[in-house]
């Protein structure tokens, strides 16, 4: 452990990650989805023949560009630094390692970033007022650097699931940004990169629906069908090349992650399904609902097409996009950069010296009474818990231990602890749970910690009942 520890109390710090995540994506995806919407849909209106509807389509464009920049300028920043915040607090080694490896990744990313911001601010702030084709050059610019922060960002994130073979082999001797290339153009970057370009698109229609809806129906019936129409057409390419790119990407994860996905699969009659069957079951039902709803109530009935549709779309897009990261985040399990940095942090490569030498001897986070880490054993067996387990559990709250644990004696749960310890390959828990590191002192420390909060001693006799 070579940071402090970020204690989220009943959530657990990864959901931390999670929330602004999710949030984040679906403005992030939209910047590019929108990016390449706008001056398409620009262009579209220059070139239309009538001029009340050329007007009309432009009028409502300046309006979408002025919603697209307050969101995805405000609301997208803002919490793209909160991503920051929240994986430097909770997984600052992972976060350490990200930064070391793709000094110029982040760079570039960080260029094309600002280019975006200048670009959409003067595409906003222009309209009307320079030559329109110039103004579409504007827009272009804007969807070029937003697509490449989307081919930046998507090397980096797929080199977290599958950092490849060539990286792996020179990963912990310094020379890893030799292989920057092979770790960004890593086994699931081209599967990942088309899956997300199709969230982006269906995103940029979905957004595109919630302002569309909001024309008047009965004033401007022929404004509102035509782009209603031509939105809900930006969701369709990706749901028919969606489950084709699911299987493509999932064929690149190594078997042993997908394991995760097969074992709910084989297991549905025994109604032990893994989460990540769970969840991608959600994201099909999701999406197959969500292209039902665009085509029945926006396609087909675009002028009665209102509000609370939209926001229904954008609900249903919101948990399946949810439902897609979680499932990417636990097809990482137990990593959090695969096959070479475990969630809590522990690099694969330096389990035997901490089995060796002890989870808590080089720390520099836990206070010492003398010599190493904490001085009595029930302290010691907090922090290795804080250190190894509450990266993906809470004691109470969120995949709660005291629940998962509950039933079982001192004996049971030291018993389990040394098989988490062991690591044995035939062990069920290595799909998902790193091997507890450190000595036999660590492990029975981490017995009595777990033991004290499952098993809580008996209360002491209140001294006034005593003097009855
Ligand atoms: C990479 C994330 C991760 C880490 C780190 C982790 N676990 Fe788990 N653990 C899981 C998941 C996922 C499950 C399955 C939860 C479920 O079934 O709801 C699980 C299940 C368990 C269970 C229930 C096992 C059973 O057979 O029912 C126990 C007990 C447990 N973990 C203890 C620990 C302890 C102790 C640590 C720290 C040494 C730890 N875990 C570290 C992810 C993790």
């Amino acid at each position: 452990m070579n940071y402090p520890f970020w204690d989220i109390p009943h959530l657990g710090s990864g959901w931390v990650i999670g929330l602004i995540a999710i949030f984040h994506v679906m403005i992030s995806q939209f910047a590019v989805g929108g990016g390449l919407y706008l001056p398409m849909a620009e262009r579209k209106a220059q070139r239309m023949t009538d001029p009340v509807m050329r007007a009309e389509w432009l009028k409502q464009l300046v309006n979408h560009s002025k919603f697209f920049l307050l969101l995805t300028g405000v609301f997208g920043t803002v919490s793209g630094v909160g991503i920051w915040f929240a994986i430097g607090l909770t997984h600052p080694e992972a976060t350490s390692t990200l930064i070391h490896n793709f000094v110029f990744g982040w760079a570039m990313e960080w260029v094309f970033f600002l280019v975006e911001l200048t670009t959409i601010a003067v595409y906003y702030s222009t309209w009307n007022r320079i030559d329109p084709k110039l103004h579409l050059k504007v827009g272009w610019v804007y969807a070029v650097a937003s697509v490449f922060t989307l081919i930046i960002i998507n090397g980096i994130l797929t080199f977290m699931l599958t950092p490849g073979d060539a990286w792996l082999a020179v990963a912990g001797t310094g020379r890893e940004a030799g292989k920057f290339w092979e770790a960004f153009f890593n086994p699931t970057y081209w599967p990942g990169l088309l899956l997300r370009v199709g969230v982006c698109t269906s995103l940029a229609g979905i957004w595109a629906l919630i302002t569309s809806s909001r024309i008047d129906g009965d004033k401007q019936p022929a404004l509102k069908t035509s782009l209603v129409q031509w939105s809900v057409k930006w969701l369709m390419p990706s749901f028919v090349a969606t489950p084709l790119l699911l299987l493509w990407y999932l064929f690149m994860v190594p078997q042993s992650q997908r394991a995760l996905l097969t074992l709910g699969i084989d297991t549905i009659g025994a109604g032990t399904f893994s989460a990540v069957t769970r969840i991608a079951l959600i994201i099909v039902i999701t999406s197959a609902t969500i292209v039902g709803v665009a085509y029945y109530l926006a396609y087909r009935n675009p002028v009665e097409f209102n509000l609370s549709h939209a926001v229904s779309v954008l609900l249903l897009a919101l948990i399946a996009t949810g439902s897609g990261e979680y499932a990417r985040e636990m097809l990482r399990k137990p990593y959090v950069i695969g096959n070479w940095m475990y969630s809590n942090g522990v690099r694969v490569t330096y389990v035997d010296r901490l089995n060796q030498q002890g989870y808590l001897t080089h720390s520099l986070w836990t206070w010492n009474g003398a010599g190493n880490g904490p001085a009595s054993s029930y302290s010691r067996g907090e922090a290795i818990f804080r250190g190894e387990c509450a990266s993906c559990h809470t004691m109470g709250g969120y995949r709660s231990l005291r629940l998962l644990l509950d039933g079982r004696d001192r004996a049971g749960i030291g018993n389990f602890l040394v098989m988490l310890h062991d690591y044995k390959p035939d062990s069920p828990y290595r799909r998902f749970m790193p091997p507890l590191v450190g000595t036999r002192q660590d492990v029975d420390d981490l017995t009595n910690y777990l033991n004290t909060q499952v098993n809580p001693p008996a209360p002491k006799k209140p001294l006034l009942t005593a003097q009855k």
